[in-house]
C-alpha cells in the first residue's frame, strides 16, 4: 500500500525558511519561546503529519562580504537555537508525532550523538529522528575550532565511520538485558550489554554505551546528501530520505537509481522513504490563498538571496558586481551545496549574480502549490 508521509520542515530560529517571513504582519515574534514549539508540535499533530523535523547550521550567515552585520540587521537567520532541546519541548507537547533534528558528524564526538538522540527517543517514547548532515562551510567551522570545511568527499568518509559507531552504540543494548529483579539483586544481564570498541580511521569509542534501547529500537535516520557521495551516504544509511527534485522527468529517475542504490547496499528499498520538498500557500478559499501568496512574495530582500546563497554555496557574492558574469573558476569555487550551482549553470552557464539570484529561487518561495478547499 502507497502511504503519503507528511514531514513539516521546520527552522529552530528568527524567521522560517523563508528568511523574510519574519517581517509578514502576521508571524509571532517570540520564535525563541517555548510556547512557539508547543504550538507548532500541536498544529502538526491536529494535521496528522508524521514528523516535524529542524533542519541546522552551528553559524550565523555571515559569508557575504565576510560581516554578519546584514544579517541582523534584515534578521536572515540570525537566531539558531540548538534543535534537539527544541524538539524535546515539542516532544513535550504533543503524543504521536515524530521528531527529528539536524546534527553534524563534523562537530560533534559519535558518543555523544548516539547518547543525545537516544536519550530523546526514550524522553518521547521512540519518537525521535536524526536528520544527519555533514555541513558545508567556512563559518561553522571557525565556530567549532577549525579553518575552513573539511573537504566534500573526506567528510563523508568521515561520517560513514560516525554511521558505524552511532548504530553501533545503539545496537549494544540487547532487546532482553534489563531484569531489574530487586529479589535476586540483578538488574541487567552482563552477557547482553556489549562494548563496542570501534577503531577507525577517524574515530575511535569503547563503550559500553550508556544509555537502554527505546520502544523502536533506535532513532529513524534522515538524510538528504544529494551529490553522488552524498546519495550513497544516503542509500547506505538513511531511512527517510529528503529530495529536491527538478522536474518530474529527473525525479522519476533519480528516484529509481536511489532505490536501486539502496538494495545495492542489501536493504529493502521499500522501507526507506523519499520525501520531496513542496511549498505551500494553504488557506479556506482558493482566493484567499492567492491573497496571501500575494503578500508573500512582497516581503523577500535582494540582500536575502545574496546572503543565503553566499551561505549555502560557501563563495562570497559580494565580490561581484550584479551584473557581472561569474567565471569558470569561480563557479569552481562554490564548495557548499553544489546541486544550487548545477541548477542554475544547466539554465546558464556563466550566469550573472542577479540571474543566479533569479535561477536559484534563493530567498524566495518556489513554485508552491497555492489553494483552499474550494
Ligand atoms: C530538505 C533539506 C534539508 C537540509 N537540511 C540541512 C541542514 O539542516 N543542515 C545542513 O548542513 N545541510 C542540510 N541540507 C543539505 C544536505 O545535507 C546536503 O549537504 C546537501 O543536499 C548537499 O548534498 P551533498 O552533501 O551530497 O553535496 C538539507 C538538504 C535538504 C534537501
Amino acid at each position: 500500500m502507497r502511504q503519503m508521509i507528511l514531514v513539516g520542515f521546520l527552522q529552530a530560529q528568527n524567521c522560517t525558511n523563508l528568511a523574510s517571513s519574519w517581517r509578514h504582519p502576521q508571524s509571532r515574534t517570540d520564535s525563541w519561546s517555548p510556547d512557539f514549539y508547543r504550538h507548532i508540535g500541536r498544529v502538526l499533530e491536529a494535521g496528522k503529519f508524521h514528523l516535524g523535523f529542524f533542519d541546522d547550521r552551528l553559524s550565523m550567515p555571515d559569508m557575504y562580504g565576510r560581516n554578519h552585520a546584514h544579517t541582523v540587521e534584515h534578521g536572515i537567520r540570525c537566531v539558531k537555537l540548538d534543535a534537539v532541546t527544541v524538539l524535546t519541548v515539542m516532544g513535550m507537547a504533543t503524543e504521536r508525532l515524530g521528531l527529528g533534528a539536524t546534527y553534524s558528524t563534523s562537530y560533534y564526538e559519535p558518543f555523544h550523538v548516539a547518547r543525545v538522540f537516544a536519550t530523546l527517543d526514550l524522553m518521547t517514547g521512540g519518537r525521535a529522528a536524526w536528520n544527519v548532515v555533514t555541513s558545508l562551510n567556512d563559518g561553522e567551522a571557525q565556530n567549532m575550532g577549525r579553518d575552513e570545511v573539511i573537504g566534500h568527499d573526506a567528510r563523508y568518509d568521515r561520517a560513514d565511520e560516525f554511521m558505524e559507531i552511532v548504530l553501533g552504540h545503539w545496537d549494544t543494548w540487547q532487546d532482553d538485558a534489563i531484569v531489574q529483579d530487586k529479589a535476586s539483586g540483578l538488574f541487567a544481564r552482563p552477557d547482553k550489554v556489549h562494548r563496542l570498541d570501534y577503531e577507525g580511521r577517524y574515530y575511535r569509542s569503547r563503550g559500553p554505551f550508556t544509555v537502554p534501547r527505546s520502544a523502536q529500537g533506535h532513532p529513524v535516520i534522515i538524510q538528504a546528501g544529494s551529490s553522488g557521495r552524498g546519495k550513497t551516504f544516503g542509500a547506505r544509511w538513511g531511512e527517510v530520505i529528503f529530495v529536491v527534485y527538478p522536474n518530474i522527468e529527473v525525479g522519476k529517475h533519480d528516484y529509481a537509481a536511489f532505490k536501486a542504490e539502496v538494495a545495492r547496499f542489501n536493504r529493502d528499498p521499500d522501507q526507506v522513504k523519499i520525501t520531496h520538498l513542496i511549498n505551500t500557500v494553504a488557506a479556506a478559499t482558493k482566493n484567499e490563498a492567492e491573497d496571501k501568496w500575494a503578500e508573500i512574495k512582497k516581503l523577500p530582500l535582494e540582500i536575502d538571496a545574496l546572503s543565503l546563497l553566499s551561505e549555502a554555496l560557501n563563495f562570497d557574492f559580494a565580490k561581484k558586481g550584479m551584473d557581472e558574469p561569474f567565471t569558470d573558476v569561480e563557479l569552481d569555487e562554490m564548495s557548499g551545496l553544489q546541486g544550487i550551482r548545477d541548477r542554475v549553470m544547466s539554465v546558464k552557464k556563466t550566469p550573472t549574480v542577479r540571474e543566479f539570484i533569479e535561477i536559484s529561487g534563493r530567498g524566495r518561495v518556489h513554485n508552491p502549490i497555492v489553494g483552499g478547499s474550494n
